[in-house]
C-alpha cells in the first residue's frame, strides 16, 4: 500500500524559545515588516507585548492587528488582510491560542488571492501563496501552529468552515510552555480536551497512517497523565510543557488522519450556542468513539489502551466502545467539562443541531455511515451525562 505521510511544520520548542522570536523572524526569514495578530486575552496578560519588544529588539517594524475574537469572523479576516497588504508585510507573527493563529492563516490566504475567504473553504492545494508566517501558541489544545488549516466563522450563513492546504501553513512554530502557565483553569481544561479529541479522532480518522497513530497514541497517553495535573495546578512546569507537546503532536495527527464527527459535532454546537471549541468537541466525543467501535474496533482498542482503561480478552466491538464511552466521559468529567444541560441548553434546542452536522463540510470526512437521526441520538445520550 503507497501511503501519503504530510510533512511539518518546524518547530523551536521549549521553556524561553518565545524569547528568540525576533531574532528567528530576521535571521531565518529575513523579514523587516511584520504584521502581528492576537486578541485582547494576550494582552491583557502581557504576553502580546513581551512579544512585541522583542520583534522590535531585533530590529523589526511591526504593524498590530489585535481585533481577534473567538471563532474568527470572516470579516475580520478580510479587515486584517486589507491591512496587510495596504501595510506591505513581508511577515506575520500570530500569538494566542487557535483564534489568534487561525486569523493570522485567514489573513494570509487573502494576501495574494483575491477576498472573500468564504470563496476558499475547502481543500486548497493551487492558492497563491502569502508571507512566511510564525506561530506562538499560548493554549495548548488546537495544534493550529503545526495544522494546515483554518478555521473561520462564516457570519452571513451562520456556520464555521475550514481552508485545508499549503498556504495554512507556518514557516517556523515557537511552542513555549512559559506561555501557558497562566492560561485560565477552565481554558486549561477546555483546550486539552479538544486536543484529547484530536487524537482520539485522529487514530479513529480514514485516512489514519502509521505516523499519525504513533504520534496520536503518545498525545492520548500524555493528556491522559497530565492534564488533570495541569488542571488542578497550572503551576505545574512540567505538566504544562507535556501539555503543549501532546497538542502539537495531536496537531500533527491530525494533519495526517483528519478529524470526524466529534468535530463535526463540535462546530455545529459551537456556532448555534456560542460555547468554546474544546467543550463542544468534548460533548458527544464518547458516543462518537462507541459508535466508531463498530467498525474501527482495533483503533479503538488502542485508544483504551492508552487512557489505561482495561478490556476482556474476548471483548466484542459493541463492549470495546461501552468502555471507550465510559473512559472518555469520566475523564472529560474529571476535568469538569459541563454537559449539555450543565451548559442550560434545552433538550429540544440541542437536537435541532442534528440536522445542521450532516450539512457541515467536514461530514464528508466520517469515515463510516452515519445518519441525523443517529447524530440525534447521541446528543440525546450525551446530554446529562
Ligand atoms: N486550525 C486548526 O487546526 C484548529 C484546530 C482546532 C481548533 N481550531 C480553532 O481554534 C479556535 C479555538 O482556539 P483556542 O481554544 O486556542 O482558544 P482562543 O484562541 O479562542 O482563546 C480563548 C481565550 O483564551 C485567552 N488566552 C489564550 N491564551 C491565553 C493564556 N496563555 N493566558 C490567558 N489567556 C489566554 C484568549 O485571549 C481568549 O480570550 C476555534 O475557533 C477552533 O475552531 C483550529
Ligand atoms: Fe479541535
Amino acid at each position: 500500500m503507497i501511503t501519503s505521510y504530510e510533512i511539518f511544520v518546524p518547530m523551536l520548542m521549549g521553556s524561553g524559545a518565545s524569547l528568540r522570536t525576533g531574532l528567528k523572524v530576521r535571521q531565518l526569514l529575513g523579514c523587516k515588516k511584520i504584521l502581528l495578530v492576537y486578541d485582547a486575552g494576550l494582552k491583557n496578560v502581557g504576553i502580546a507585548d513581551v512579544i512585541e519588544d522583542n520583534l522590535k529588539n531585533a530590529g523589526i517594524e511591526i504593524v498590530i492587528f489585535d481585533k481577534v475574537l473567538p471563532d474568527p469572523p470572516d470579516y475580520l479576516v478580510e479587515e486584517g488582510a486589507e491591512l496587510a497588504r495596504k501595510e506591505n508585510v513581508d511577515g506575520i507573527v500570530a500569538v494566542g491560542g487557535g483564534s489568534s493563529i487561525d486569523t493570522a492563516k485567514g489573513i494570509n490566504v487573502l494576501i495574494n488571492n483575491e477576498p472573500p475567504i468564504m470563496k476558499y473553504f475547502g481543500i486548497q492545494k493551487n492558492l497563491k501563496f502569502g508571507v512566511p508566517m510564525v506561530f506562538i501558541p499560548t493554549t495548548s489544545g488546537t495544534g493550529s501552529e503545526v495544522t494546515n488549516m483554518c478555521v473561520i466563522s462564516c457570519v452571513s450563513r451562520g456556520n464555521k468552515d475550514s481552508v485545508v492546504g499549503p498556504v495554512c501553513m507556518a514557516s517556523l512554530a515557537i511552542i513555549d510552555p512559559d506561555l501557558t502557565m497562566g492560561l485560565p483553569k477552565k481554558m486549561t481544561a477546555a483546550t486539552g480536551i479538544d486536543a484529547l479529541a484530536h487524537a482520539v479522532e485522529a487514530i479513529t480518522g480514514s485516512q489514519a497512517n502509521p505516523l499519525s497513530d504513533a504520534l496520536a497514541r503518545d498525545a492520548i497517553r500524555t493528556i491522559s497523565k497530565w492534564l488533570p495535573v495541569a488542571y488542578n495546578d497550572g503551576s505545574n512546569e512540567e505538566a504544562r510543557e507535556k501539555m503543549i507537546l501532546a497538542s502539537t503532536f495531536a496537531g500533527m495527527a491530525f494533519t495526517n488522519a483528519l478529524v470526524h464527527l466529534g468535530h463535526t459535532i463540535g462546530h455545529a454546537l459551537g456556532a448555534h450556542f456560542h460555547i468554546p471549541h474544546g467543550i463542544g468537541c468534548a460533548i458527544a466525543l464518547p458516543e462518537v468513539i462507541e459508535y466508531a467501535a463498530k467498525t474501527e474496533w482495533k483503533k479503538v482498542e488502542m485508544i483504551c489502551e492508552c487512557m489505561g482503561a482495561e478490556i476482556k480478552e474476548d471483548a466484542t466491538p459493541e463492549e470495546i466502545g461501552i468502555v471507550a464511552k465510559n473512559a472518555l466521559r469520566s475523564f472529560i468529567k474529571s476535568v469538569d467539562i459541563p454537559n449539555l444541560e450543565e451548559l442550560g441548553i434545552q433538550l429540544e434546542d440541542a437536537l435541532q443541531v442534528a440536522p445542521l452536522v450532516t450539512q457541515d463540510t467536514g461530514f464528508a470526512l466520517i469515515p463510516y455511515r452515519i445518519t441525523a437521526a443517529r447524530v440525534a441520538e447521541m446528543l440525546k445520550s450525551a446530554y446529562d451525562a
